[in-house]
């Protein structure tokens, strides 16, 4: 007998996605090629997304294919065979642009990767000291929030010591946007990527990618030759002819929408303010339950997600498929290096709310006294509403 009626998805993504976005989906469909309304829809999300973003000089498109695309079509317009890149590797995505500068040929200089530091933001002195030993860098790459350790990088002094060595930076801040604040024009990042099953709670299957004029010139010179990710394309097809370069997905278009209109109704300094709250409860649930967050202080932590280390003598699936199966709550582990190590519970949008922060750290005091642990779920519930205002 199942004891749960409902299901909560409490991972950093995909997340749960709200019905209004739900509904979204099931609108009449078009030709997104042909139909002329399509496109100036397409534009108002364009235009949504550049005041989410901060983004008024930059170029926006939104990509069909998961947030991976977006990063690869970064790295495919800008790295040239032989370049050297500075890649901040304080977490798996982090890392992981290591492996996409590499699939162009790019020499990636690692940054931030030892055990120590992947449980902090990046010291922008790091960068800065990198960027003055390797003047032939031109690029670094950051991931703002590393949602496998939760860890947040702050991009304001990042951006600003990239800026001053006169380097281009692409950020991936798909687990970030619509719950941190970005400010592309004003920290002057180049190129920023997003995803749609984030925080944004919208379906899997969008890239969202912000472009720089600075990092226009660098990518007319790379005049990279592939087809679906090349950017020049995009900006030919649809800035100068106004078509589509390739078929758009119109629903998934609509639903994104519909999520970015929820953003700007409730306003975005609730929205932030909502999911600092979260960050803020999560941790006191944690310290209520006796758990080791991961990252090494509140603030290097994102607002987005909470990571705390598996209680020892715990297998951390075993606990996660039990809180799955008897309470309905999904709750995610990790990947990499963290493999095991940790668990991670998503406020990300909606799931950044009262309702869900309760479900996900009473539902994991009741798990942890199902495998012989002492939690107290009053003790958990206090320390959550201590926090909500
Ligand atoms: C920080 C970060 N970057 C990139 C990705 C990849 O996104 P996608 O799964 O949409 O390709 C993820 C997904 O978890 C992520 O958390």
């Amino acid at each position: 007998m199942k004891l749960y009626t409902d299901r909560f998805i409490l991972t950093p993504g995909p997340t749960g996605i709200p019905h209004c976005v739900r509904m979204a989906l099931a609108r009449e469909t078009t030709n997104p090629d042909l139909d002329p309304g399509f496109l100036s829809e397409y534009d108002k999300v364009r235009s949504m997304l550049r005041d989410l973003l901060g983004a008024r000089s930059a170029s926006i498109y939104i990509m069909v294919g998961e947030a991976i695309l977006g990063l690869e079509a970064a790295i495919a317009n800008l790295v040239k065979p032989g370049d050297r890149v500075l890649v901040v590797a304080n977490g798996v995505f982090g890392e992981g642009f290591a492996d996409i500068v590499k699939a162009y040929r790019g020499a990636p200089i690692l940054v931030g990767a030892s055990d120590e530091e992947w449980r902090r933001s990046i010291e922008a002195s790091t960068i800065d000291r990198e960027l003055e030993r390797s003047k032939d860098v031109s690029i670094v790459t950051l991931v703002h929030c590393d949602t496998p350790s939760a860890i947040l990088n702050d991009l304001r002094s990042v951006a600003k010591v990239v800026k001053e060595h006169g380097a281009l930076l692409v950020v991936d801040a798909v687990s970030s946007i619509g719950g941190v604040p970005i400010e592309f024009d004003k920290n002057g990042v180049d190129v920023l990527i997003g995803g749609s099953q984030k925080v944004l709670n919208a379906p899997a299957g969008l890239t969202i990618i912000a472009i720089s004029e600075a990092a226009w010139e660098a990518i007319d010179r790379v005049n990279y030759s592939g087809l679906y990710l090349n950017l020049r394309m995009w900006r030919e097809s649809l800035d100068t002819h106004g078509v589509f370069p390739y078929t758009m997905s119109d629903v998934l278009t609509y639903a994104l929408e519909e999520a970015l209109k929820a953003l700007f109704n409730e306003g975005l300094d609730s929205v932030y303010g909502r999911h600092l709250m979260a960050r803020r409860a999560s941790w006191r649930a944690l310290e209520a339950l006796g758990l080791t967050p991961f990252p090494a202080s509140i603030n290097d932590s994102s607002p987005t997600v909470t990571a705390f280390l598996t209680p020892s003598g715990i297998n951390d699936g075993e606990l996660r498929n039990h809180l799955w199966r008897k309470y309905g709550v999904m709750l995610a582990g990790s990947w990499g290096r963290l493999q095991g190590r940790v668990i991670r519970v998503g406020h990300m949008g909606v799931q950044a709310s009262r309702t869900h922060l309760l479900i996900a750290y009473t539902t994991l005091a009741k798990a942890l006294r199902d495998f012989g642990r002492e939690a107290s779920v009053s003790r958990v519930v206090d320390a959550i509403e201590s926090e909500l205002s």
